[in-house]
């Protein structure tokens, strides 16, 4: 036998001799207290019982407490049949209901305690969960945000051991409109027929709220998908019995065979599906985008990160609304003739301020595909100290004196410098959820306080400044929001050329208007060596010690909201090959 093989052999022969001394683990008391400084616990319950089980830290400690095992009567009613977790105040830290997934983490300092409560059913109730405190020797660093199309995960020190007490958690987020498919090469952690000890919990979604796909243990591989485009990865190992971890590979496969389109504020990514493209005769290296020395980021799975501004990416404006199309295309490699038919992927982005649906058809008969789909500016509100717009203010919260200027500028991230930003209201209001009084800086475009000014726009921005004041009887905050329209800088007729515009003018117009985000609080900072406004009869005689004292004496605090207003999109779907609204449709290679 190899001295691999040897290992392996010896590692087993003490995990089952560890494992069984595990399983072991004797049932606890009723009402039991534990003290030590990590311990496994098996819970059993009988019906009718109510039994408070006490782990007793010091409050410099914090404990963490991990149910891997939960075995309630499934047809009991929550309020009647639960464990309930609480902290040394016995404020509630968790819930576990019957139909609760069975993995669960609190930590909180100081005593924990854990009421298991049965109703009348007669039937056997299990749990298992190990604590331990948290310290500077047993703390792990991993887990991890992780975004793109493909990688690998492993488990702390992987191919080596990992550490006890190590709790991981990976939260995985690729593009819209594909999923993950996850491929375990190895998983080597302690074996369990109910993964009560070390183990890997596969979340459906986001965090670990999601609805459980798997709880792995032992020795295999294993593959698996998920439905969306998120996956929540948690690892948990407790004190004994640490093996060589577990590696596995993700990669995004679209949810939709033929490809998957998602629009950002500044770039597309298509996915599409290797196996569909390897059927019509192709593979990635065929691929390009219009712009032929635009290729594929990745070939398996094969991704197009398409720029909007380059790689033959083409705007077009119409009805106030901005699309951007690319289209991959196939060229055969080194082939004077081909026998395959022409494919050609044509993708459209429509960009709103907010939302993301995403509407997709093909015509599988010529093999010309269209996918659409809409995304958001990013579009964003920051002061800056002076006229020059050179350096933004970067403090916050940002205070600022009565009448002193204040200089706001609007930018949209974009690589498109043939976008432009236009300020088309901006009113105040003394309360955050803009209740009356509100007051007018702009509207509509046209100015409605004294003090506004706006500056020359340009590409991707637009600036204005106006005198800082506060609203009367006491309020010390004002509150403002601005709505923010986005054209191309070129276009004559677009609503960022028309300025103000009255009530009739705009009722004409084609365009249509919707606010969303929202961003901020910014506050304006206080600046003590300037006069205080005159006007409210405020007086100014006090060094400022504290936050506090700026409210005695009057300064306002003005804090932004923006909203974002922008483009509502027309949102269609149609099946048939001639409803390409937008563009034509590039023909075959001539
Ligand atoms: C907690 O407090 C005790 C005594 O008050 C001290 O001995 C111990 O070191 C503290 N532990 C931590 C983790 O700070
Ligand atoms: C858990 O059970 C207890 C005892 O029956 C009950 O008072 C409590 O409301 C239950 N909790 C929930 C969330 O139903
Ligand atoms: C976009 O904005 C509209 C109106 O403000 C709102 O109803 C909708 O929920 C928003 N959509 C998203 C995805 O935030």
């Amino acid at each position: 036998m190899s001295p691999a093989g040897h290992l392996l052999t010896l590692l087993l022969l003490v995990s089952t001799s560890l494992a069984q001394e595990k399983a072991a683990v004797p049932e606890a008391r009723c009402g039991a207290s534990f003290s030590d400084p990590h311990k496994p616990v098996q819970i059993q319950a009988q019906a009718d019982s109510e039994c408070t089980y006490t782990i007793e830290r010091p409050s410099n400690e914090t404990t963490r407490v991990i149910f891997s095992l939960l075995q309630l009567n499934p047809s009991a009613d929550c309020s009647n049949e639960n464990i309930t977790i609480f902290d040394e105040n016995y404020e509630v830290l968790g819930v576990l209901c019957p139909n609760s997934p069975k993995i669960a983490v609190y930590e909180s300092p100081g005593n924990v305690y854990i009421t298991v409560t049965t109703d009348s059913t007669t039937r056997q109730r299990t749990a298992y969960l190990l604590y331990y405190s948290l310290t500077a020797d047993n703390a792990v660093d991993c887990g991890g945000n992780l975004r793109g199309y493909a990688g690998t995960i492993s488990s702390p020190n992987y191919p080596n051991r990992h550490p006890p007490f190590a709790l991981c958690v990976w939260h995985l987020e690729v593009p819209k409109n594909t999923k993950i498919k996850l491929s375990f090469t190895e998983i080597f952690i302690e074996i369990d027929p109910d993964c009560r000890f070390d183990l890997i919990a596969l979340y459906d979604g986001p965090d670990t709220n999601a609805p459980l796909l798997d709880v792995l243990c032992g020795r295999k591989v294993a593959e698996l998908e998920t439905t969306s485009n998120f996956l929540t990865l948690l690892f948990s190992a407790d004190y004994a019995n640490s093996y060589f971890g577990f590696s596995v590979s993700y990669s995004v496969v679209p949810q939709h065979e033929d490809g998957a389109l998602s629009c950002s504020g500044d770039s597309m990514t298509v996915v599409l599906g290797p196996n569909y493209i390897n059927s019509l005769g192709y593979t990635a290296n065929d691929l390009t985008l219009s712009n032929s020395s635009c290729v594929a980021q990745s070939a398996s799975p094969i991704v197009f990160e398409v720029p909007f501004y380059g790689c033959g990416t083409v705007r077009k404006v119409e009805d106030n609304l901005i699309y951007y199309t690319n289209v991959i295309h196939a060229n055969p490699s080194g082939k004077v003739i081909t026998r395959h038919k022409e494919l050609q992927f044509i993708v459209t982005c429509e960009l709103e301020s907010n939302s993301t649906v995403e509407v997709m058809y093909l015509t599988s008969n010529d093999l010309i595909h269209q996918q659409q789909g809409s995304g958001k500016y990013d579009v964003s509100l920051a002061f800056y100290e002076t006229q020059d717009f050179i350096d933004p203010v970067l403090d916050s919260p940002y205070f600022i004196d009565l009448n002193e200027s204040a200089f706001l500028q609007a930018s949209v991230k974009t690589q498109d410098p043939d976008l432009t930003v236009f300020v088309d209201s901006c009113f105040a209001s003394p309360s955050a959820d803009f209740q009356a009084p509100n007051y007018d800086l702009i509207r509509n475009g046209c100015e409605k306080d004294d003090t506004y000014h706006n500056f020359p726009s340009g590409s991707g921005y637009a600036r204005f400044s106006f005198s800082v004041f506060r609203f009367l009887d006491a309020h010390t905050s004002v509150y403002l929001q601005c709505r923010v329209v986005i054209c191309d800088i070129n276009d004559p007729g677009s609503r960022c050329k028309q300025g103000c515009i009255t009530r009739q003018r705009r009722a004409l117009g084609s365009t249509v208007w919707k606010t969303n985000a929202v961003l901020g609080p910014i506050r304006l900072k206080h600046h003590s060596q300037s006069e205080a406004a005159g006007s409210i009869g405020e007086t100014k005689d006090v060094v400022k010690t504290d936050q506090s004292s700026l409210y005695v004496v009057g300064i306002s605090v003005l804090v932004v909201n923006v909203l974002i207003l922008a483009l509502v999109l027309m949102r269609y779907y149609r099946k048939e090959p001639t409803s390409y609204r937008y563009l034509p449709v590039p023909t075959a290679q001539n």
